[in-house]
């Protein structure tokens, strides 16, 4: 017999006392559902993201009314714009009768207690794909492109958003929103930023979904280097003085230190986006028999919520939420 003190397996030898000493764990109200709206009447599936779609506004309504069901209580919306709607300043973004705020006000009437979370940024309205304003010489243009997100931010607003979130990654957009947003009298819709969002490869399949990627180059220029983490502080300390009343890291998986770091640095709640293509590689691995989907889910988000976020954007929000309830 080894003579030990230590023996950190006592506090694994049962179901039970690992239930008691377990550090981190999910639960429905930490997850936020990703969904896709077009003008078409029908759902349309994305390839690369088996189990999602298209949807229309009444496919929304009933994913919404699911994901209620579910426990899932918060939504963030992606419009996939037509392509004849889209220019090169994204006019369409602050459209009051767009797709985004026609799906706000249905949801708002049929669902009063479903938080609604919006996206800021140009892309799925820009003909160049990109999040901002494109210049003749291919630069983005940053100022420009603020001042057409704030018009986006109040459109959302007025339309019935609760939580703004621009994932746009311009230099003094938070601060821009949220003046906009209280001059228009919305002193009470949120800003969640996306504020180390990185230039990342993972979001190959979103951008599938909305037939959104960029028509030339990259978004290096103002989304983040994949290698910093350092920067991803300096962009806290901006948004947080900027009013930003949550932060975001995205990816997530991949950025698990970045998380963590960002939590050390700000008080502010912390969200982490499990991307499209987190998901994918989670899904095909699944599909091929290879891992076991529902423990492999379950085990990234614990992960991410380890790492520090207090709310996770999943795809897998409903398929999660379900899991968790059946225990
Ligand atoms: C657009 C936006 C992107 C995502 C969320 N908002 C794509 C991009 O920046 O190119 C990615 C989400 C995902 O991959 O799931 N501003």
């Amino acid at each position: 017999m080894l003579d030990l003190v230590q023996r950190p397996r006592r506090n694994r030898k049962s179901a039970w006392v690992r239930a008691m000493t377990r550090e981190t764990w999910l639960a429905p109200d930490h997850l936020i559902y990703p969904l896709f709206v077009h003008e078409g009447a029908e759902t349309v599936p994305i390839a690369s993201m088996p189990g999602c779609a298209r949807l229309s506004l009444d496919g929304l309504l009933r994913e919404a009314e699911g994901a209620l069901l579910d426990g899932v209580g918060a939504v963030v919306l992606f419009p996939a714009v037509e392509e004849a709607l889209r220019g090169p300043r994204g006019d369409e973004a602050h459209n009051p009768d767009g797709l985004v705020p026609r799906a706000l006000h249905a949801l708002r009437e049929r669902f009063p207690e479903l938080t609604l979370i919006t996206d800021v940024a140009l892309d799925p309205y820009s003909s160049a794909g990109h999040d901002g304003i494109v210049a003749p010489d291919g630069r983005i243009l940053n100022d420009e492109t603020v001042e057409v997100l704030c018009r986006q931010a109040v459109c959302q607003a007025r339309a019935g958003a609760d939580i703004i979130s621009p994932s746009d990654m311009m230099d003094g957009r938070v601060g821009a929103i949220r003046g906009a947003l209280d001059a228009a009298g919305f002193t009470e819709v949120s800003i969640l930023a996306y504020t180390a969002k990185y230039a990342s490869a993972f979001y190959g399949p979103f951008r599938d979904a909305l037939d959104s990627a960029p028509k030339f180059g990259d978004k290096k220029t103002y989304q983040m280097d994949p290698g910093n983490v350092r920067e991803a502080l300096r962009e806290v300390e901006a948004d947080e003085a900027e009013g930003a009343d949550m932060v975001m890291v995205k990816p997530a998986g991949p950025f698990l230190d970045v998380i963590r770091a960002v939590r050390e640095a700000t008080a502010l709640p912390v969200a982490a986006y499990q991307v499209s293509g987190e998901y994918a590689m989670l899904k095909a691995a699944s599909q091929n028999g290879w891992l076991d989907e529902r423990r492999v889910v379950l085990e990234s988000l614990t992960g991410i919520r380890r790492a520090g976020a207090d709310v996770i954007l999943t795809y897998y929000a409903r398929q999660a939420a379900r899991w968790l309830r059946e225990g």
